[in-house]
């Protein structure tokens, strides 16, 4: 629940009598006002004036590329050191952009421009062409010649009166082609023929699939075809829309009908990266150009219990003396607003907590850490510490004329940092040294696309309001989508320079490309019911092709209450996803799983005591994603794109290179279908192995859901002294297998080496060596080898 109407509002925040009145009206207030100041300050962009490139006439090759001139326009195409190709109209460069980590990447000194046929140029690369046709039409070749990708020349409409130039970009895919990611969407992974919307948005309400937008939407597509996999991200902030429809194959008789794709913007620069390859590679120049995902610490990859609501210190207790005395792993306690004091960030309310500090230091003797919300309103209050150091500073939001924008927040009444301005992300950051001083470890980023709770129309800062931009100035429309992109950034920086030898941990409601870099996601509030829990997977595997790696549901969802039938099947779910946490709002019914009965109890024990077993392999799934930038869940056909069958499969995934796990979603479910790419699998329950590719039936009792190791599978796992050991799945006879396995190097920085482990057989024994040694290679930790029955 968060942006809402004003019975909502009324209902959740805990407010009485006349308080309760002040609140109502104060949010029907702000959402006038909010219409007010649009009115004035933006006024209707008038009569506007159509363009297109035009004819070519001329070029300047460059450093991996070059400029191309056109009669209205001008292109520069730059192949960059990775293989990653960058293009922009109109004089846009690659920067400033709040996506990229960085630097832009160096030019490939190899990649040229050249003629090419009709008047049309082109660039060609090691992994990729790209042709520039004499009218502006852009296609990306693959090297061998088959086009990825067709982008039509693009078209503006600029305000006569002057002023930001809307556009829209046009483009074709192959008819075999699957479109992913656009940041988290509810009804995917696959992205299915429609129009998705780029703008960050609390939908009001707990979501599910078909609701769209929801927080976190990025301008970026992952697109999956039989000749490659490409990856295209068209850098702007601003509001628009992507209309996605998948194209169809003659079967034999007529033609193909390509795959189409048209990007709308309200303003910004057309530029647009693309990268090319499988889909490990392209996500690797993904997180090349956009930032390595932050590592979560060891006890981040663990169970957490969140809940709206603990409303004490006694109930905090009496969940993880539950967990304790029912011995059931627990690895991080998460506190709501409901510890704020009046619901303002930074603050404790210390009639219900009164020492934060020392609960923590209990937990933290038990192995359990102390999360915080944290919100970015700030209470307009004076007097209020966070109001008074941030006014000092000039950080909240204004607008056109230069009064702070007011919204209504939890604390009611509230302002809001603009973190486009370094000066007010540094504030921002230093303000964690009290989360820090309470106790906390974590830090979960809430209600920052941003909301601000209107009774009608958009729940978020007026379009008009003014951000620093960096000191380039402009208004919501540019700025809102990277709001949380900088809060985050303020946030990850301000705790490293707090704690610099603790790596920060936080995970964000909203965000935009980029936003790994600080930390992850979670999925914000799924209505409880299977198509919530159907939603909560896509959501996850859809950031994880946009780059994000970290990120889980509320398990059970966040609304109401589920049958433990579906809280069990949604834990047994997460158990297998980076964010494992149960979390509910402050009126749904229970999440701990001792309340759904002993049968829930039981096998939700199970699900706990695999996660914390599997701990080492999903550390060594965060490094890999850290260095290589593919996410621990990956879509079943990570390892085979031209596979069509698993390319239309949603229902499974793969955990890293190892597992295959099939979720359970829906009711009354007692067997069900599993996808199988190529190889053997064993069933890690009764280690019964299977052939793919292919179909198979596998019994899916209350107990658990099916869970398959690949042939040859080395896979860290811990014993039961809490050391690692190597968990050893038979290769087929006459196969070798082999993985990797990175050890936890604690909370610091170190960045321990990759051990890269080989499975063959030796006559009829299965050996385990590890690789690049010299000598025996004898693994240093016990080997237990399955699926030899
Ligand atoms: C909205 C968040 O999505 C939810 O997780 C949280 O419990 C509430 N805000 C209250 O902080």
């Amino acid at each position: 629940m968060n942006s809402m109407d004003g019975r909502d509002l009324v209902r959740s925040v805990k407010v009485v009598g006349s308080a309760r009145a002040a609140q109502g009206l104060r949010t029907v207030r702000s959402a006038w006002r909010r219409r007010r100041t649009d009115a004035v300050a933006l006024p209707p962009r008038g009569a506007e004036r159509a363009r297109v490139p035009g004819q070519v006439h001329g070029v300047e090759p460059g450093p991996g590329g070059g400029l191309i001139r056109f009669a209205r326009s001008e292109l520069q195409i730059t192949v960059d050191v990775n293989g990653a190709v960058f293009w922009g109209w109109d004089g846009a460069g690659p920067e400033p952009s709040y996506a990229l980590a960085g630097h832009c990447p160096e030019p490939d000194p190899r990649a040229v421009l050249e003629p090419d046929k009709d008047g049309g140029w082109r660039v060609v690369a090691e992994r990729v062409t790209v042709v520039v046709s004499r009218h502006g039409a852009i296609e990306v070749c693959t090297p061998g010649g088959v086009t990825l990708r067709r982008e039509m020349p693009p078209r503006w409409w600029e305000p006569v009166g002057g002023g930001m130039a809307r556009w829209m970009q046009r483009s074709e895919v192959a008819a075999d082609a699957r479109f992913f990611g656009l940041g988290g969407r509810a009804s995917g992974p696959r992205l299915r023929d429609g129009t998705y919307r780029l703008w960050n948005t609390d939908p009001g309400r707990a979501f599910a699939p078909g609701d769209d937008p929801l927080y976190i939407t990025m301008p970026v597509q992952l697109v999956v075809a039989d000749a490659a996999t490409h990856l295209v991200f068209h850098d702007t902030t601003w509001d628009g829309t992507v209309t996605l429809q998948e194209g169809e194959e003659g079967a034999g008789s007529g033609h193909d009908r390509a795959g189409r794709c048209e990007v709308r913007v309200d303003g910004g620069p057309l530029r647009c990266w693309v990268m090319v390859g499988t889909p490990a590679r392209v996500l690797r120049a993904w997180a090349l150009l956009t930032g390595a995902p932050a590592l979560p610490p060891a006890w981040a990859l663990g169970h957490q219990h969140a809940r709206w609501g603990f409303g004490s210190v006694q109930e905090v207790r009496r969940i993880v003396v539950g967990y304790r005395e029912r011995e059931l792993p627990l690895d991080a306690v998460h506190l709501d607003i409901d510890h704020y004091d009046a619901h303002q960030v930074f603050t404790v309310d210390r009639e219900h907590f009164p020492n934060l500090p020392a609960l923590a230091e209990e937990l933290r003797r038990d192995g359990i850490r102390l999360v915080s919300i944290i919100d970015p309103a700030v209470k307009e209050q004076p007097g209020n510490a966070v109001y008074d150091s941030g006014t000092a500073v000039d950080a909240f939001v204004r607008d056109a004329s230069e009064n702070v924008v007011r919204g209504v927040v939890w604390p009611g009444q509230s302002v809001f940092p603009d973190f486009t301005h370094a000066r007010v992300r540094k504030w921002w950051g230093g303000l964690y040294e009290e989360r820090l001083a309470q106790g906390f470890a974590g830090f979960w980023h809430d209600m920052n696309e941003p909301t601000s709770f209107n009774a009608f129309g958009e729940s978020t800062l007026p379009r008009s309001a003014r951000h620093s931009l960096e000191g380039v100035g402009g208004d919501h429309r540019e700025a809102h989508n990277v709001y949380a992109l900088c809060m985050a950034g303020a946030a990850y920086e301000g705790l490293r320079e707090l704690s610099p030898q603790v790596r920060p941990f936080l995970f964000s409601r909203s965000g935009w490309a980029g936003m790994q870099r600080y930390g992850g996601a979670w999925s914000g509030d799924v209505a409880t019911g299977w198509p919530g829990l159907r939603a909560s997977l896509s959501l996850v595997m859809g950031l994880g092709l946009c780059g994000v790696p970290y990120s889980g549901p509320d398990v059970g969802g966040f609304d109401g209450s589920p049958s433990p039938e579906l809280f069990l099947r949604w834990f047994q779910l997460a158990a297998y996803l980076p964010l494992f946490r149960t979390h509910a709002c402050l009126r749904a019914g229970r999440r701990e799983p001792w309340e759904f009965g002993a049968e829930v109890l039981e096998h939700a024990r199970v699900a706990l005591v695999e996660r914390r077993r599997l701990l080492p392999y999903f550390m060594t799934l965060a490094h890999l994603a850290r260095r290589t930038g593919a996410p621990y869940v990956r879509p079943v056909w990570w390892g085979a794109p031209e596979d069509r069958t698993l390319r239309d499969c949603e229902d499974v995934f793969l955990l890293g290179d190892s597992l295959l796990v099939a979720p359970v979603l829906d009711p009354g479910a007692d067997r069900r279908a599993v996808l199988l790419p190529r190889g053997r699998w064993y069933d890690t329950e009764t280690e019964r192995g299977y052939e793919g590719p292919g179909q198979v039936l596998v019994d899916t009792p209350l107990s658990r859901i099916p869970v398959l190791a690949r042939a040859g599978a080395v896979i860290p796992v811990r014993g039961a002294d809490g050391g690692v050991e190597l968990e050893v799945w038979a290769p087929a006879r006459g196969r070798t297998g082999g993985g990797l396995v990175v050890p936890d190097a604690g909370d610091g920085w170190n960045e321990p080496e990759i051990e890269r482990y080989v499975a063959r057989w030796e006559g009829r024994r299965v050996m385990v060596r590890r690789e690049g040694e010299d000598g025996a290679g004898v693994p240093p930790y016990p080997v237990r080898i399955r699926g030899l029955g």
